[in-house]
């Protein structure tokens, strides 16, 4: 230690002394309590800043302290910078002041996102995390003029996969600081929390997230709902008895039973109201069967049920928020395996709306439990159907983490679940679906369709034209999620692990669809 750092030491320790703040039982660092304020960046001056609401009241109870302190530590906070100051409030030992960048930045034309949110999410989120290593347990925040937003950027920045670990982070428990919509932060925890349960799902390892653990997850999140849900977990007796020949198909090569899984939420007080059909791919784990893939990088195809896993934990949502919408969400679930049982390069199988299907690589398998999923979609009549799978590596490469690709035959659905992405931050982007890809899966040796295009080029665009093979419907959308599966530190109020993406896209869009009529 430097003679300069000692006495700086020395001074931090008498300064500490002398505060009528800081008692003994606050020295515990269990139960501490920590507070998340946010400042703008003032318009037209570099080094100057403006306080939230939030931030300037407590300022004001510690007569200019926090304004004199953020000018005297540093330069003024730019947007994803942040401070923790100690010892300023009795109230709070440790107040952590996080940069928003500008003020009223609202929706941008080119990134497609509201950007004022997404820095209320990014800025919040770290200022949580600040606070979390810090091992304080109890964290207040500032709403920063967008509740809602605020409480997604806490929740979500919070959320770490340490199930498994005997070391654990900090519980933090969230309170809204400052703000009297209520209504706002408690919207933004149950959507944080969706998103949360998608990643729970996704992240888990397949060892422990079979197909049967994955649909009793989602029962038990249900049961508190029962008089509005109904959960129905379909065995391959009821699998085989709907001739969903696809799926068994790929559930057929592995020792884990597949199981259909059924979610029915009558949330809409008209009864006889057609229901939004939610279908998710749910492949617990995709080994590639007998197209096996690589070894490297395999362990991130336990997530390849997350499409099941946002479908469902948007479900989930909507059922917590109470939306007066009727929603149906189908999951089929299985694991894709190589074994003796396993289907081989060239075997023909039969969906359930009588097309044959050319098996030409078994990794491609994802649209195949789609297949027949889609296929009972239909028999609700439903209002629409959106379908989110992690379903090809080609999605990754043409769009990254950036968006989820949304292949429609409707400009009426894509223009919701666009308008959605918008509020959300977690954005979409239509891609093509022409019939220069139809005619490459229709181009088969044995049968209707093969499971591959005849190129290996625009490899998402030929999945979607295969799933269009098995929709009538006249308001369909897929959402090929595989870029978005996972986060490494793209999305910032996101750690790195699965992202449980567009979970709150499709909250956001039913909840939009449940105010029509
Ligand atoms: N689950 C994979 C797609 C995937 C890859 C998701 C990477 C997330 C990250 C899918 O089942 C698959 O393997 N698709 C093949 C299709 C090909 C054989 C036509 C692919 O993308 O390579
Ligand atoms: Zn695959
Ligand atoms: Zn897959």
């Amino acid at each position: 230690m430097t003679m300069f750092t000692l006495k700086r030491a020395l001074l931090t320790a008498a300064r500490i002394k002398q505060c009528r703040f800081f008692s003994a039982s606050q020295n515990n660092w269990n139960n501490r309590k920590g507070l998340v304020l946010g400042v703008y960046e003032k318009e037209g001056e570099t080094d100057s800043f403006d306080l939230t609401t939030a931030a300037r009241s407590l300022d004001d109870a510690v007569s200019g302290k926090l304004s004199e302190l953020l000018k005297i530590s540093g330069p003024a906070l730019k947007k994803g910078k942040n401070r923790i100051f100690y010892g300023l409030h009795e109230d709070f030992p440790c107040v952590a002041v996080v940069g928003l960048g500008k003020n009223n930045a609202g929706v941008c034309g080119s990134e497609n996102w509201d950007t004022g949110k997404e820095n209320i999410r990014a800025a919040l989120s770290a200022g949580c995390r600040l606070l979390q290593d810090l091992e304080v347990s109890h964290v207040e925040v500032d709403a920063c003029g967008d509740a809602q937003a605020a409480a997604e950027g806490a929740v979500l920045g919070l959320f770490q996969y340490d199930l498994l670990k005997t070391k654990k982070k900090t519980k933090v428990t969230t309170q809204l600081h400052g703000s009297d919509d209520v209504a706002g932060w408690e919207k933004g925890i149950l959507y944080g929390e969706g998103q949360n349960l998608a990643r729970i799902l996704m992240e888990g390892p397949a060892n422990l997230i079979t197909p049967t653990a994955f649909a009793d997850t989602i029962e038990e999140k249900l049961a508190p709902y029962s008089e509005r849900v109904a959960v129905y977990k379909r065995s391959q007796g009821w699998i085989e008895e709907q001739q969903m020949g696809a799926f068994l198909s790929v559930s057929k090569g592995s020792e884990e039973p597949p199981v259909f899984l059924e979610l029915h939420y009558n949330g809409s007080p008209d009864k006889t109201q057609a229901p939004l059909l939610l279908v998710g791919k749910g492949i617990t784990f995709d080994s590639g069967g007998i197209s096996l893939k690589p070894p490297s990088g395999m362990d991130a195809m336990r997530a390849d049920m997350g499409g099941a896993a946002t479908v469902c934990a948007a479900l989930v949502t909507a059922v917590a928020l109470k939306l007066p919408i009727n929603i149906i969400g189908l999951a089929p679930l299985c694991e894709n395996m190589p074994s003796g049982k396993a289907s081989k390069p060239g075997d023909v199988v039969t969906a359930k709306n009588g097309k044959t299907i050319q098996v030409d690589n078994t990794d491609a398998e994802g649209r195949l439990v789609l297949a027949d999923a889609l296929c009972y979609a239909h028999t609700f009549s439903p209002r629409a159907i959106v379908n989110a799978a992690t379903l090809t590596g080609a999605m990754d490469v043409a769009l990254g983490s950036a968006a989820t690709g949304v292949f429609s035959n409707s400009d009426w659905l894509w223009e919701r679940l666009h308008q959605a992405s918008v509020v959300t931050g977690d954005r979409v982007w239509r891609m093509p679906l022409f019939q220069h890809y139809t005619r490459q899966v229709t181009d088969s040796q044995l049968a209707d369709l093969n499971n591959v295009g005849s190129s290996r080029s625009g490899g998402a665009c030929t999945a979607a034209a295969f799933l269009r093979e098995f929709v009538t419907a006249p308001h369909w959308a897929h959402l090929d999620i595989a870029g978005v599966m996972g986060n490494k530190d793209e999305v910032p109020y996101l750690r790195k692990g699965m992202s449980g993406r567009p979970t709150r896209t499709l909250v956001e869009f039913a909840a939009r669809l449940a105010q029509e009529a």
